[in-house]
């Protein structure tokens, strides 16, 4: 499905929001949180507002197990790495002279950040893939369902998730199940099997999951999952195992949010590069 340019600058634009949005909440330690974050009446907060209402909303768990049915079978498109990121940058937004960062660009200063202080490759290529899932919404998908703060489905929502609010409306808040607190889980059961809100941090784990070290697939899998990075939500969903891991997300989510430089990267020069790296960990042609 083509999307038309307006509606590729409103996923463009609402992806960008929403990134703003997670480093006013969590503004590296150095900075000051923005002081307009408690200003309400401030008409960019609508815009903010109404994307965590729609994604609230409508992120119940049979939502969820319906994307999971329809895009974890890898059925959708086949692409080299390349491919699918020159496919995800169709998002960028070239009519706006206030874009900073195109996709690729996201991507690189991610990965490029984490090879500078001298991590394993296959952190580096972690940190380079991360985001590819937005591909989503080039499929169609709409953007609540794409980004925003990822959190378990089938179980009570969290008040610790940004606008718990608008869970009210969600049909699970009165589900006589998906409304308690373990819901269909049990206790520290492990959040491999819990399932998260659908966006592109679930779909680009499917697609890696063959292929990266552990550390780095809970880093795609979690890496929206705020509301247990930040404020610990759902300890009672998780294992020993998630812990130890989550120390792996937390070292990546440094870099996802605080690693935008002064000069952007050069794609043409760093290319070689990833391509190599790509080689080392994943098959030429990509399942998505
Ligand atoms: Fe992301
Ligand atoms: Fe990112």
């Amino acid at each position: 499905m083509d999307l038309s340019k307006e509606e590729l600058k409103n996923a463009h634009d609402t992806m960008e929001m929403w990134e703003e949005d997670v480093l006013t909440r969590y503004p590296e330690p150095k900075e000051k949180a923005k002081e307009d974050f408690r200003n309400y009446d401030d008409p960019a907060r609508d815009t903010v507002r109404e994307f965590y209402k729609m994604n609230h909303i409508y992120q119940t768990y049979d939502f969820v197990r319906s994307k999971e049915d329809q895009y974890l079978s890898l059925t959708k498109k086949e692409m080299t790495l390349w491919d699918a990121v020159e496919f995800l940058n169709t998002l960028v937004d070239d009519s706006d002279p206030d874009t900073d960062l195109d996709q690729t660009q996201h991507l690189l200063q991610t990965s490029e950040a984490i090879r500078a202080d001298g991590h394993p490759d296959w952190f580096v290529l972690t940190g380079f893939l991360h985001d590819l899932g937005k591909v989503l919404c080039l499929y169609g998908e709409p953007q609540w369902a794409v980004v925003g703060d990822t959190f378990p489905v089938g179980c009570k929502h969290s008040d610790k998730i940004v606008y718990s609010e608008y869970f009210s409306d969600n049909p699970d808040s009165t589900h006589e199940i998906y409304s308690d607190k373990m819901g269909i889980y049990s206790e520290n059961c492990g959040l491999d099997n819990v399932h998260m809100s659908w966006g592109h941090d679930e779909y680009i784990y499917h697609i890696m999951k063959d292929y990266l070290p552990e550390e780095g697939l809970y880093m795609l899998r979690y890496h929206s999952f705020y509301s247990q990075h930040r404020e610990k939500a759902y300890d009672h969903l998780m294992n020993k195992h998630d812990h130890k891991l989550f120390e792996w997300v937390d070292k990546f989510n440094q870099y996802d949010l605080y690693s935008k430089a002064a000069t952007p990267p050069d794609v043409k020069a760093l290319r070689p590069y990833y391509e190599d790296l790509a080689s080392k960990f994943l098959p030429d042609i990509l399942k998505f």
